[in-house]
C-alpha cells in the first residue's frame, strides 16, 4: 500500500477526484466503486464541478456503491442512496441503469448479495474502488473480525462505528445495526483501491504502517494489493 501524505482535507479531495476523473478520461466505460461517509464529500464536489467545466463525462461509467444500511429505503436521508444523490448522481450524467447500490430493503438479503457480487463480475469487475475508512479500520462497513468475509453479505456494526455515525442521526437508537457490505474479496478484486483518510484518521493510519495483516484490521490486507494508494490529509 502506497501511503501519501498530503497537506489537507482540500488537497485530498482534489487529488482523489483527479484520479477519478483521468480513471474516467482514460476508459470512459470503467466502472467505479464508490463509498459514502463524510470523506469523499469533497472529492465528489470536485468531481461535480469538473463534470459542470466539460473535465470529465460519466455518460458511460458504471458504478457500484460499496454498502447501505439496512432497513433505511432509498428516500430516507441517513439511507447512502440519498447520500449519493445529493453529492454525486443528482449532479452528474452517470446513467440511471449504470448505477448499483446494495439493498437494505431486500426481502431476501442473501440473494441479493449474491446477485451485487455477480452484478460486478458481468460488469467487467471494479477498475477503481474509492474507500473510505473506519477509525477501527473497518472498509466498507468490514467489522473487525476473527476471519476476512470474502464476499458481499449482511453485516453487524461494532458499537464504535454505531458510535461514530450516531452524527448523521436524530439518536443512538436510530443508527441501523445491520448492513449490507461488500466484501473483502470484493474489495480486494477491484484492479486499483485509492483509500481517503483525513486527520481524524491519523491513529489507524500509523497502525497500517506498522501493523501485519489480519481481520481485526480489515483494512491491513490492502497491504497486499498490487494498485493501492492511501492519501492521508494531516490537516482539515
Ligand atoms: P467517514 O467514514 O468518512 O465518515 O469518517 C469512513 C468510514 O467509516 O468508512
Amino acid at each position: 500500500m502506497n501511503i501519501v501524505t498530503v497537506r489537507d482535507y482540500r488537497a485530498l479531495s482534489g487529488m482523489a477526484a483527479g484520479i477519478i476523473a483521468s480513471q474516467v478520461n482514460r476508459k470512459p466505460n470503467c466502472v467505479l466503486g464508490l463509498a459514502t461517509g463524510s470523506t469523499p464529500i469533497g472529492t465528489y464536489e470536485n468531481l461535480v464541478d469538473m463534470f459542470r467545466e466539460g473535465v470529465v463525462d460519466f455518460s458511460k461509467v458504471t458504478t457500484f456503491n460499496l454498502d447501505e444500511y439496512c432497513g433505511l429505503d432509498e428516500e430516507n436521508p441517513q439511507s447512502y442512496h440519498y447520500f449519493m444523490r445529493e453529492h454525486l448522481f443528482g449532479h452528474v450524467n452517470v446513467p440511471e441503469d449504470g448505477v448499483h447500490i446494495p439493498n437494505g430493503m431486500a426481502a431476501d438479503v442473501e440473494k441479493e448479495c449474491g446477485e451485487y457480487d455477480e452484478a460486478i463480475k458481468r460488469a467487467g469487475g471494479i477498475d477503481l474502488q474509492l474507500l473510505g475508512i473506519g477509525h477501527n479500520g473497518h472498509i466498507g462497513f468490514n467489522e473487525p473480525d476473527d476471519v476476512f468475509h470474502d464476499n458481499t453479505g449482511m453485516v453487524r456494526l461494532t458499537p464504535s462505528t454505531i458510535e461514530a455515525n450516531k452524527r448523521f442521526f436524530d439518536r443512538v437508537e436510530d443508527v441501523p445495526k445491520t448492513a449490507v457490505s461488500m466484501g473483502i474479496g470484493t474489495i480486494m478484486a477491484a484492479r486499483e483501491v485509492l483509500v481517503l483518510a483525513g486527520p481524524d484518521k491519523a491513529e489507524i493510519v500509523e497502525k497500517l504502517r506498522e501493523e501485519s495483516c489480519s481481520p481485526r484490521v480489515p483494512a491491513s490486507i490492502l497491504r497486499y494489493h498490487p494498485r493501492c494508494t492511501l492519501l492521508f490529509a494531516t490537516a482539515k
